[in-house]
Order: structure tokens, then C-alpha cells, then sequence
């Protein structure tokens, strides 16, 4: 592919756009940015409403991940979402929820947010959380959610919201890991016409867990559920004995906010941990520019809040904006694959933001289900989660916009709290697959194996190399809850005075920047971050299996499907056939960590490629999965070479 070749202009925007009118005020404003990121961001700390001034903009130990943005200052993230939105706005429907059911849909205003929020931060007080106190959120995307996170924040409690998909064995693990006291969930999840078991799923997870003495238990379905007593309580029986109205609590800057967990290469999942200011100003921030938010702007970002995508871009930065924003329960293949665009119609949707996964599975049921429907409101498009192939792109831009909307392909991740890279809709031409160009004072660089940053070369045709940010920015995360060594080791020891991303990049000749996907062991399934480790771990603590190890492979659908390679045990050799083998590995995984993690291939070896002193060469596994066997590359140092042999035998 030439990557250089299409370029396309971005449609015209109305509306403000934050006094960048032109692509020259853009380059004019982030040099500025990166030259003076102090007097750049402390103008746009204005945006925040301070109950004390902060002192110091930032306080900054880069090369040790010591960084503190806003030192001195006082604020409340719930007051900043919905209090000080209630003079001009209270009225405002502030959270569209679209449930799962269209017709069990409802919508709260700012003043109602307000209601609902203090009631559910009462009960948790009554609970006996305090500030500091971690409570894990295991819920389906019910408004119970929005208000519970909110709940949190304004009590000064921080919040670990657990996608609901996980299993009650990662669920356990997680609850452990910040050892949280109080628990939150739904007796069901509705998603897809198909009900969850959440609260027994709860019930599993914590068995022998003391640390947790309540359960708040949010009513979604008619579903009878056992109540433990003494532990469990329905919040809405709560909720209706406690005041609806409840005390900001003055938040130091650098105050933990939340935390989320998320896979990396190595052991498992990392609790990334978030502040008040900084991570905030930077959701709203990037909210309002990257989708070029207008007041009365009606925002649909169809991520589940167990995900980063879902905290920024459906909660925190929307809200703190002051705008209307949809959360969506369901999924964009139920009842059609006409719900996306149903749900765009029928609340004239502004801002349509979803993962090139979904764009690719909807594409696939044809073109009628989107020409149904009415999308002229549609504004700004946004991708994000992993590489957008130029044909799903395409289809966005053309399809769903109409070629008159700006697709903004948003790289960042869990770790940076925001958008990291992308166009600006009006403002930056767009190249279908590539990110673009970075935000406001985001410094990337590309680097070669020995953390030499790799400048442009003379002729200039692009360069490639692994993708590091050179300066700290308000939305990153401060720390892995607990393990700050891990957090240092993980991010900023490969490459001295940089944060190393796990990505590789191209830059081309025009400075754009192409994510070309993890460079490290871990796999990105629609949009859902693995580590191989944990897979592995899962596979291989089944007695029926030896050894085990995964790679991703290329997937049409899901960007990238899991293959494993299975080593049996003399019991799983003696005992079962391959394919219930691999039914047995596959609810494996779903008990250890969910069925999003399950592997779509699984290949029964009797031996791996290793190197002599014992590492998994997974460069060869990945190539004789996809059936790359002439191309494997230097082999001479496998402690056994026939093995590639037999891999390759068993695939032909
Ligand atoms: O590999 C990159 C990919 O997703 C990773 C981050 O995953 P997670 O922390 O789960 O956050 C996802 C939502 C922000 C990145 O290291 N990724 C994310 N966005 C893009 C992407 N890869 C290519 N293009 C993107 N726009």
C-alpha cells in the first residue's frame, strides 16, 4: 500500500472551534504547546471549576514517572460534572440511556444527575466508605453505573470499574488487588436480548473474602437474586433512604480518582491509577476539541464504561463539558444491524464515536441497514481501540457521514487517560489508517531498539520504529495502584526519559503517524487489550495441558483472533480427542478470565520453537499460523528445529 497516496480534505465545520479556524493555527498553537506547556496548560485549567487555586502547574520527574499537574489545588470531579453545570443547565438532559430494549429507555437532566448521584454517595457514606476507600463497580451499562462512578468521586472514594464480561475468578483478583470494601453490581445485565448472572457472578468472586463487607445490588431485570444478609443491600431501597442532596469533597489535585486495570505483556493485569485534575482537564479538553463539541451537541460514544473509552469520552469529558451524552446498553448487531443508526435518528445524535470492530461487523450485514436511516445530524466521527484498515474507513466516512464528516482515528490508551493522536474535524487533512498528528502538548517520538529517537531521514520517505512520548501530559496515569516499581519498570525503564507505548509506528514523509499495532506480547481482540501471559497461564493451568502459548493473528472482524498452540499432558493426550480438548480449554478460559479471551484456533503440538536457553520464539508461531512458511526468518537458533517441521505438517 502507499501510504502516502490518499489524502482527503477535511469537510467544513460550523460552529466554534476554539479559535483554531486553520490548519496553520493548529501547527502555530501546538508548537506553542510543546514550547511552553506550563502556560498552555495553566490557561487551560480555566476550563475546571477550582474550589482553591492550584500552586504549580506541574512538578515533573519524567524518567522516574513522578509527575504532579495542578499541585495545590482544590477541586471535586462531580462538581465539576454536574454542579456547576445547574445555573444554566439543570434542565438539560444530561445522560441519554439507550437500554437494551429501546423502549425501556430513559433520560436524566443535570438536576436529576444531581439527585440521583448524592443519593447513591449518602449510601455509600452510610456504608461507611470514606475517602480513599476503594469500591469496585461490577455492573451492566445501566445509569445505576454513571451514577455510582459519580457517586465515588464526590465522596472522595475511587472507583474500579470491572467490565462485566470478566470472569468471577478476574473479578476476585481485582477486588483483591485494591482491596475494596464495597462492591457494586446488578442482580442482571440485559445486553443483546440475553441476560448476565452479575450478582452470582459477585457472589462466586467473593467467597472467602472478608475484606468486603457491602454489596450494593442495582435492580436492572425481575430476576429473584439471594441476598446475603448482613452484606447485601438493593440500592434502590438505599438510594430511597438517603437526601438527595450530599457535600463535594475537596480534592487535592493529585487525589486519586479511579483506577482500572488493564493487560500487559507480562503477569497480571496492571491497576492503572488516575488523578482528579489533570486527568479530567485533559477528557474535557480533548472531548471538546477532537469532536469539535458545541453546546447542545448530543454525544453517542458507544464504549462500555468497563473501558478507558468509556470513562473519558462517555462520562467524564461529556459531562464536565455540560453536554448530552448516550450510553448505550446494548450492542450494534441487536435487533439489526440497524442499531447504531437507530439510536443516531432517534436522538439526532451530533458525535458518533465507536471501534473499527463494530464499524467492520456492521459493514459486513450491507449498506441497507444504514441507508434506513436519518444521520444528517451527524457532525464528527471517531474511531479508536486499534488500527482502522482504510476499507472500514472508508465505509465510516462515506456510508455513515456522508463524506461530510471529519473521521477522527484517535490513537491513545488506558494508561494516557486521552486522546494522544488524532485530527482535528474542519481542521487536519485526513489520510484513511493513520492517526495523524498529536494533540495539544503531546510530544511523540519513534525510536530504534537502543532508544535512539530516529529522525527523519534526509530523503525523508518516513521512518518506523517503536512509539515513546518524550514530555508528561495532564490525562497520564500516575501509577500502577500499589506497584509503583511496576509502573516505572513497565513504562519508562526501556527507554531512558521516555514513556514507551507497546506500539509500533510508521511517520511519513508529512509527519503523520500510522499505528502499526503492539509490539509486544500483548493482543488486541476487537478492541479488548490481552495479555498472551495471562491466556497462556489460563490454558496452562488446566491438567490437561503441558505447555501452552498464543499468538494473534489477522482477523477480518475482530482486527485480531487469538490462536493457540497446546502442548497436552500425558492425561490430556490419553484422555480426550482434540476437539474436546479444546472445549474443555475453552470454558477454561471463560471461568479464568472471560469468553472475550477465549482462542478462536487452538493446534495440539507435541513440542514448541524455543530458543536454547528456553524462549518461546513466538515470531515462528505467529508466521505457521497464518500459513507463512517460507518467510520464517533465522531458525538457527532453536534448541530443536525439527519442531517447526512438525507445526508446519499439522497446518498444511
Ligand atoms: O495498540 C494500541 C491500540 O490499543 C492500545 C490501547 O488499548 P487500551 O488501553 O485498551 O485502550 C483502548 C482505548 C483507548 C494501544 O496501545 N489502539 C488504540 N487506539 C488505536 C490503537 N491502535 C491504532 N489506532 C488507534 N486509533
Amino acid at each position: 500500500m502507499n501510504k502516502n497516496n490518499s489524502t482527503i480534505k477535511p469537510p467544513s465545520i460550523s460552529g466554534d472551534t476554539f479559535q483554531i479556524n486553520s490548519f496553520e493555527e493548529y501547527k502555530k498553537l501546538y508548537e506553542y504547546s510543546i514550547k511552553d506547556p506550563i502556560s498552555y496548560w495553566a490557561e487551560q485549567s480555566k476550563k475546571l471549576h477550582w474550589f482553591h487555586p492550584w500552586e504549580q502547574v506541574l512538578d515533573n520527574s519524567f524518567s522516574e514517572a513522578d509527575v504532579a499537574w495542578f499541585s495545590g489545588g482544590r477541586l471535586n470531579v462531580s462538581n465539576n460534572c454536574i454542579d456547576r453545570h445547574l445555573n444554566s443547565k439543570g434542565d438539560q438532559v444530561a445522560i441519554i440511556w439507550e437500554a437494551d430494549n429501546t423502549k425501556d429507555s430513559k433520560s436524566y437532566t443535570y438536576r436529576e444527575l444531581k439527585h440521583e448521584v448524592c443519593r447513591i454517595a449518602n449510601a455509600l457514606k452510610t456504608a461507611g466508605v470514606r475517602k480513599g476507600d476503594r469500591v469496585c463497580l461490577y455492573m451492566p451499562m445501566i445509569p445505576e453505573l454513571a451514577f455510582t462512578m459519580l457517586a465515588c468521586t464526590r465522596i472522595g472514594a475511587i472507583h474500579s470499574i470491572v467490565f462485566a464480561g470478566f470472569s468471577a475468578d478476574s473479578l476476585r483478583d481485582r477486588i483483591l488487588d485494591c482491596n475494596a470494601s464495597v462492591v457494586v453490581t446488578a442482580n442482571e445485565g440485559q445486553r443483546g436480548g440475553k441476560a448476565l448472572a452479575l450478582k452470582s457472578i459477585v457472589d462466586k468472586a467473593l467467597q472467602g473474602i472478608s475484606s468486603v463487607h457491602t454489596v450494593f445490588v442495582a435492580k436492572r431485570t425481575e430476576k429473584e437474586v439471594t441476598m446475603k444478609a448482613g452484606r447485601d443491600i438493593w440500592l434502590h431501597e438505599a438510594m430511597a433512604r438517603e437526601r438527595r442532596s450530599c457535600p463535594s469533597e475537596w480534592m487535592a489535585s493529585e487525589d486519586p480518582l479511579f483506577i482500572l486495570y488493564t493487560s500487559g505483556s507480562t503477569g497480571k493485569p496492571k491497576g492503572l491509577m488516575h488523578t482528579h485534575a489533570g486527568y479530567l482537564l485533559y477528557a474535557l479538553q480533548t472531548f471538546e476539541q477532537i469532536f469539535n463539541y458545541q453546546p447542545g451537541d448530543i454525544h453517542f460514544c458507544a464504549a462500555d464504561l468497563g473501558w478507558i473509552t468509556g470513562h473519558s469520552y462517555v462520562i467524564y469529558g461529556p459531562l464536565a463539558s455540560g453536554a448530552t451524552t448516550i450510553m448505550f446498553e446494548s450492542t450494534p448487531l441487536y435487533p439489526d444491524a440497524g442499531r447504531y443508526w437507530q439510536v443516531i435518528e432517534k436522538y439526532k445524535a451530533n458525535i458518533f464515536y465507536t471501534a473499527p470492530t463494530a464499524i467492520r461487523a456492521i459493514a459486513k450485514e450491507g449498506n441497507e441497514w444504514v441507508e434506513k436511516y436519518d444521520l444528517s445530524s451527524l457532525k464528527s466521527l471517531g474511531s479508536v481501540g486499534e488500527p482502522i484498515n482504510p476499507e472500514a474507513w472508508y465505509w465510516l466516512y462515506e456510508q455513515v457521514g456522508k463524506s461530510k464528516c471529519s473521521v477522527m482515528d484517535t490513537w491513545w490508551q488506558t494508561e494516557t487517560g486521552g486522546i494522544m493522536i488524532s485530527p482535528l474535524p474542519g481542521i487536519t487533512e485526513m489520510k484513511p489508517g493513520s492517526a495523524t498528528l498529536p494533540f495539544f502538548g503531546i510530544e511523540p517520538c519513534i525510536v530504534d531498539e537502543n532508544g535512539q529517537e530516529i529522525k527523519d531521514t534526509q530523503n525523508n520517505n518516513g521512518i518506523s520504529g517503536y512509539l515513546c512520548l518524550k514530555n508528561p501530559w495532564p490525562g497520564m496515569a500516575r501509577t500502577i495502584y500499589g506497584d509503583h516499581e511496576r509502573y516505572v519498570e513497565s513504562y519508562f525503564t526501556q527507554y531512558p526519559n521516555l514513556y514507551f507505548t507497546g506500539d509500533g509506528c510508521y511517520r511519513d514523509a508529512d509527519g503523520y503517524y500510522w499505528i502499526t499495532g503492539r509490539v509486544d506480547d500483548v493482543i488486541n481482540v476487537s478492541g479488548h487489550r490481552l495479555g498472551t501471559a495471562e491466556i497462556e497461564s489460563s490454558l496452562a493451568s488446566n491438567p490437561l495441558v503441558a505447555e501452552a502459548a498464543v499468538v494473534g493473528i489477522p482477523d477480518e472482524i475482530k482486527g485480531m483472533s487469538i490462536f493457540a498452540y497446546i502442548i497436552p499432558s500425558k492425561e490430556g493426550v490419553a484422555m480426550k480427542s482434540e476437539e474436546e480438548l479444546s472445549g474443555i480449554l475453552k470454558q477454561q478460559v471463560r471461568q479464568d478470565i472471560g469468553s472475550f479471551a477465549i482462542p478462536s484456533n487452538f493446534q495440539i503440538v507435541s513440542g514448541l520453537p524455543k530458543t536454547r536457553s528456553g524462549k518461546i520464539m513466538r515470531r515462528i508461531l505467529k508466521k505457521i499460523a497464518v500459513g507463512e512458511y517460507d518467510d520464517l526468518g533465522n531458525i538457527t537458533t532453536l534448541a530443536d528445529s525439527s519442531v517447526v517441521e512438525e507445526l508446519i505438517n499439522l497446518r498444511k
